[in-house]
């Protein structure tokens, strides 16, 4: 396999999508579910243009940055009702778990209620998404392959009831929009990967972001310090996390046709790994790229949310879920840190974060 660190070379990658796909030429994709448990279709992520076009189109108004202020008062709800929570959990100086009680619930409270899910089952959600993000490097054993098919299957059928909920009961929620442009916008199959597609990567990335950015900021406590006196630096902590500790390490791409690019000539048919995590800290870019600054001044734009037709279309909701837990995090719980137990890592080679990051409020 190919593969690039080069900030250049992967943002021109990400850009070219005539030369360079996600999927192999010829290949539509699958039109019908797999029970297998191989493989998990993330929709029109891995879809070409006509079809990337059409369905991306059909999930983007509630994505749109000017819907995000109706969502910032929810978030903030569902954000100061989380850390409640956690002061008293954590009241006698015991630790708690900021993924389990913190990283985790609040994404997946805000996408399953932009979704209209209801009464969502958080925690066995979080687990479906856990399984489906570490089989994005590939499923490594007969355990991964049935805890994919098993995700697999209860999505199905959760989004089989909803769908068929929404139908009957329309309401102001994006799965009710998609249900609209059926039977000629959409197909039924193309319906249930993009409801699962916008359930997941609403949640598998944010944790981690929320995750490592807690982490990285107590492991800087003068990085902390500033946040936490001068909260108004919270997009710029943002995308400095973002860059520094990117969720999402790598992603690939299809070569079509061959093409000399970076000094190689890489022949068509072969598939590049972007390392996302290395280009943000190429030095040709980015300046002292292994140090954390939030005062950092804008050189360019990380690629952690890639870059191109691909771009992240959460982009805007990942930013401001992330900016508002870390405002009321750092003004509410000033002495946050962590404990003297070992926190854990997801295993995964794709998606990079914590399972477990158990912090004392101090
Ligand atoms: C920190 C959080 C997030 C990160 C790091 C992230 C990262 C990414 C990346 C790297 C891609 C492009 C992958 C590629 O081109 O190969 C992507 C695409 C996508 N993301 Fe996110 N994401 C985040 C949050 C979200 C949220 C909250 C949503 C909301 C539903 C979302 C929905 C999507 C969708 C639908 C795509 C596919 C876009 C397309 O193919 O046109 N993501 N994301």
């Amino acid at each position: 396999m190919w593969l690039s660190t080069d900030y250049a070379v992967c943002n021109a990658i990400l850009r070219d999508h005539r030369r360079f796909g996600v999927r192999p030429a010829g290949d539509p994709g699958p039109t019908s579910p797999d029970t297998s448990g191989n493989t998990f279709d993330l929709g029109f992520l891995e879809r070409e243009p006509p079809d990337h076009t059409r369905l991306r189109q059909l999930a983007a108004p509630a994505f749109r940055p000017k819907m995000m202020a109706g969502y910032a008062e929810r978030i903030a709800e569902f954000t100061r009702d989380l850390i409640t929570g956690i002061e008293r959990k954590a009241a006698d100086g015991r630790p708690f778990d900021l993924i389990a009680d913190f990283a985790a619930p609040l994404p997946i409270g805000v996408i399953t209620t932009l979704m209209g899910i209801p009464d969502a089952d958080v925690h066995r959600l979080s687990e479906h998404g856990t399984v489906v993000g570490s089989a994005l490097s590939g499923i490594d054993s007969p355990e991964e392959a049935a805890a994919l098919a098993t995700a697999n299957a209860e999505l199905h059928e959760l989004f089989s009831e909803l769908i068929a909920l929404k139908r009957a009961h329309p309401a102001d929620d994006v799965i009710s929009y998609l249900v609209a442009a059926t039977p000629d916008g959409i197909t039924p199959y193309e319906l249930q990967t993009t409801a699962r597609l916008l359930l997941i990567a609403g949640f598998e990335t944010t944790v981690n972001l929320i995750g490592n950015g807690i982490a990285t900021l107590l492991d800087h406590p003068d990085q902390w310090e500033l946040l936490r006196t001068e909260p108004e630096r919270a997009p710029a902590v943002v995308e400095e996390v973002l860059r520094f500790a990117p969720p999402v390490q790598n992603t690939s791409r299809f070569v079509h046709e061959a093409v000399s690019i970076g000094g190689a000539e890489v022949p068509a048919g072969s598939w590049i790994m972007l390392i996302l995590a290395a280009a943000n800290r190429d030095p040709g870019v980015f300046s002292d790229p292994a140090v954390f600054d939030i005062t950092r001044p804008r050189q360019a734009e990380h690629l952690s949310f890639a870059s191109g037709i691909h771009y992240c279309l959460g982009a805007p909701l990942a930013r401001l879920e992330a900016q508002i837990a870390f405002t009321e995090l750092a003004t509410r719980l000033p002495k946050l840190q962590r404990s003297e137990d070992a926190p854990t890592w997801r295993k995964s080679r794709v998606i990079r974060g914590y399972s477990t990051l158990p912090l004392l409020v101090g």
